[in-house]
């Protein structure tokens, strides 16, 4: 039988724990044509939210692209990927995709070339000088708008990690994006990213072309009567027993974050299969057989941090949720210095993104690095 719990891949329809307000939320801002910047540190689930609209989303009244920008180095990449994107979306075949380029895309059509990958799918190389590509992509965008309104349709397009923009040789991606953007009124722009200090040095700096264009969205972590509601189904579906307070102490151990209680209900799950029952010690012997597994990469983390930066950490894993990070006791306690020194040892340690700032609170991003910390130190 396989493992209801999954980890490390996207997750859509019934493996979607929760988000109806999300769900409901992000199809209303599709529905206005809005321009959304969609962030939350990583693995809280952007991604799959984003997939599981786009599978429901209704392919009479909507054209999707979704661009996963993660493998964007230079602007050329983002121009093949966007292309790539689009030419995903048209299921036509090959020629007549060919063709519906060429009258969408005059301008960029002629630096293509196209070949056919061994799942049949179209692949794109694209040949541009430097000073095209601000050309070219206004080319694009304003192609794929002028298709969209062509078949009738409102666009939806989404940018995932998007923060790997703000690592090109220029800005003109930017510019271009959003000047484009805000003359097409049937088209959603969704950017998505997990990068903070990033997104928002692009986003809410009003020096940088994207200030003020976009409505910011933040993805939290899950509720607890949502994770209740579907550990305790996907256990009682897969006939393993499980008491009521054993989930609330899963929900505790994992502090909501979607990734951690999926991984640590999954380790559970592997452990009860085959005799149907979940027994007292599972909880633990799952956060300790991740913790191993993390070690590498924990101590790999730890030799690069400087010895403020794993004192505060230190500090950050023991802090109650009562405490003040920035009170007198805690600097002296510490051994940390002044408070600015505190708050460079903090910008830089969300810049590493391993904390984020929470309801005006600091805390851990990676909550079996927190206990792996709690048992070292
Ligand atoms: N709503 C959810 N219900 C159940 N599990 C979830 C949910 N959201 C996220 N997860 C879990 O978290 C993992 C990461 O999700 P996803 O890749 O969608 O996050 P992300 O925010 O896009 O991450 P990244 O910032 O790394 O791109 C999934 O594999 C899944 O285990
Ligand atoms: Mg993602």
């Amino acid at each position: 039988m396989e493992n209801p719990f999954i980890y490390g891949e996207i997750v859509t329809g019934k493996n979607l724990c929760g988000r109806e307000k999300e769900i409901k939320e992000l199809s209303r801002d599709i529905e206005n044509s809005q321009k959304v910047l969609l962030f939350s540190p990583r693995r809280h689930g952007k991604t799959s939210l984003l997939k599981d609209i786009l599978i429901c989303l209704d392919r009479k009244k909507y054209f999707p692209i979704y661009v996963d920008l993660y493998p964007a180095l230079t602007e050329t990449d983002f121009i093949r990927l966007l292309a790539k994107a689009f030419s995903r979306e048209i299921t036509a075949p090959v020629e007549k995709t060919i063709n519906i380029f060429k009258e969408t895309f005059r301008y960029l059509t002629p630096k293509l070339s196209f070949s056919i990958n061994k799942e049949g799918n179209m692949e794109f190389d694209v040949s541009i000088e430097k000073r095209d590509i601000s050309p070219v992509l206004e080319d694009m965008l304003e192609g794929i708008n002028t298709y969209i309104e062509k078949n009738r349709k409102k666009g939806v397009i989404i940018f995932d990690e998007f923060q790997q923009i703000s690592y090109f040789e220029t800005d003109k991606i930017e510019k271009e994006l959003r000047s484009q953007m805000q003359t097409h009124r049937n088209v959603s722009y969704i950017f998505s990213g997990s990068k903070r200090h990033i997104l928002m040095d692009m986003f809410a700096n009003p020096n940088k072309p994207f200030y003020k264009s976009t409505k910011h969205f933040l993805i939290n972590k899950l509720k607890v009567e949502d994770i209740f509601k579907f550990i305790k189904n996907k256990f009682l579906d897969t006939k393993i027993k499980i008491q009521d307070n054993f989930i609330n102490e899963i929900i505790d151990v994992s502090e909501c974050h979607p990734f951690y209680f999926q991984y640590i209900c999954h380790e559970i799950w592997e452990m009860s299969f085959s005799n149907h029952e979940v027994l007292p010690d599972y909880l633990d012997k799952a956060v300790e057989k991740i913790m191993e597994r993390e070690t590498s990469t924990y101590d790999n983390v730890w030799s690069l941090l400087t010895v403020k930066q794993k004192k505060v950490l230190i500090a950050l894993s023991k802090i109650e949720p009562y405490e003040k990070i920035f009170s007198h006791d805690f600097l002296v306690e510490h051994n940390i210095g002044p408070v600015s020194t505190l708050q460079r040892i903090l910008k830089g340690l969300a810049k590493k993104e391993l904390i984020d700032k929470s309801n005006g609170n600091y805390e851990m991003l990676d909550i079996i690095f927190k206990k792996w910390l709690q048992k070292v130190y």
